[in-house]
């Protein structure tokens, strides 16, 4: 199959002037090729598309594309990550990874936070501060958690996030605001173990390929596996793939999560237990970063005794079942000009 690669690069952005921090949800160009390398390793054509903006003049070629592997995070907007999805919809062509309401939904954690509890997950309980707003009078006890609503890659998110009185979430919400603007998320801190866990699949196919947890080596990180942690993870963090009572629990509430955003294909699901013990959903993220060494799904796979390639042919696999016979042939697209 002739298989498109949409994605944004970092390299770009970096040079025009943004920080790594800044840029750390955009992709390295070793991920791309590890992703075209495992593509031509299961017999397809790999073909390097780029962003929105290589994607729209493909597109007016008349360039053809019997699937989509979307990489996309997109740059402007608050449904940036569904950009891509959207546009490959409205042309008939069919894609890896979650449609554009699941991505623009997973973008914000507090509206994905309220669906999910709406339907019985536990998540832990929060307050939405607007991008104009003053912080408001916090009904939570101390500790809580500050960090972006809408971000990823750990960005903005440091042992300073948690926060445990009155000034410290006012720094914490001050120094988010100098960084980026955008809505700030405030919640109670979970202080017990984190999982990752990786699901494969979509619907009723889908399953938990594994949890992993994440420990920190030091105090400062086990308050958050945020930005710096992610970076410095082989120095930082420990992982462990585990199967234990909490872990199972973690597992099902994920699955049941990624079931009830209509996840496709793959997502990564971030959960904590509370201080009795309770698995909390925290966030998901149905475009899993997928750097062939250093990102959490490939790890977890890696663990499973998986290769990269097994990885991405579990899912091609599982977007080809959902989209089997469903996009419209290009001849058969009615036109209106
Ligand atoms: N309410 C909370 N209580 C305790 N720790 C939290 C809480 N929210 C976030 N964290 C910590 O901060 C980390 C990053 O938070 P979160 O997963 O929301 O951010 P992210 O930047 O979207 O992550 P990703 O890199 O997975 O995209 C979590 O993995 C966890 O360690
Ligand atoms: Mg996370």
């Amino acid at each position: 199959m002739r298989i498109g690669l949409t994605y944004d690069l970092r390299e770009p952005y970096l040079e025009s002037g943004l920080s790594e921090e800044e840029t750390a949800e955009f992709d390295r160009p070793e991920t791309i090729d590890a992703i075209a390398e495992a593509l031509g390793a299961l017999g397809h054509e790999p073909l390097r598309i780029g962003g929105i903006h290589d994607l729209t003049r493909a597109l007016g070629r008349d360039e053809s594309f019997d699937l989509v592997f979307n990489l996309a995070e997109g740059l402007r907007g608050t449904a940036r990550e569904s950009q891509v999805p959207a546009l490959l919809d409205a042309f008939g062509i069919p894609y890896t990874f979650s449609g554009p309401l699941t991505l623009a939904l997973a973008l914000h954690k507090a509206v994905t936070k309220t669906i999910v509890r709406d339907q019985g997950v536990a998540t832990a309980p929060f307050v939405l501060i607007r991008e104009q707003e003053a912080p408001p009078t916090i009904p939570l006890d101390y500790p809580l958690f500050v960090k972006p609503e809408a971000e990823g890659s750990g960005m903005g998110i440091y042992g300073q996030s948690k926060v445990t009185d009155r000034n410290a979430l006012d720094r914490a919400v001050r120094a988010l605001r100098v960084w980026r603007a955008g809505p700030i998320l405030v919640e109670s801190f979970l202080p017990g173990r984190e999982f990752t866990v990786g699901i494969l699949g979509s619907g009723q196919d889908a399953q938990p390929l594994g949890v992993l947890e994440i420990q920190a080596r030091s105090s400062e990180d086990q308050a958050a596996y945020g930005y710096l942690a992610k970076e410095e993870y082989d120095q930082r963090i420990d992982y462990r793939l585990v199967e234990d009572d909490a872990a199972t629990q973690a597992a099902a509430l994920a699955l049941k999560t990624h079931r009830i955003l209509g996840c496709q294909d793959a997502s990564r699901v971030d959960i904590r237990l509370d201080p009795t013990g309770e698995p909390c959903f925290l966030e998901i993220n149905p475009l899993a970063g997928l750097h062939p060494v250093r990102s959490d799904l490939v790890i977890l796979a890696r663990a499973r005794g998986w290769s990269y390639t097994d990885l991405i042919r579990a899912i091609i696999h599982s977007a080809l079942e959902r989209t089997r016979g469903h996009p419209l042939p290009l001849e058969r697209r009615p036109t209106h000009a």
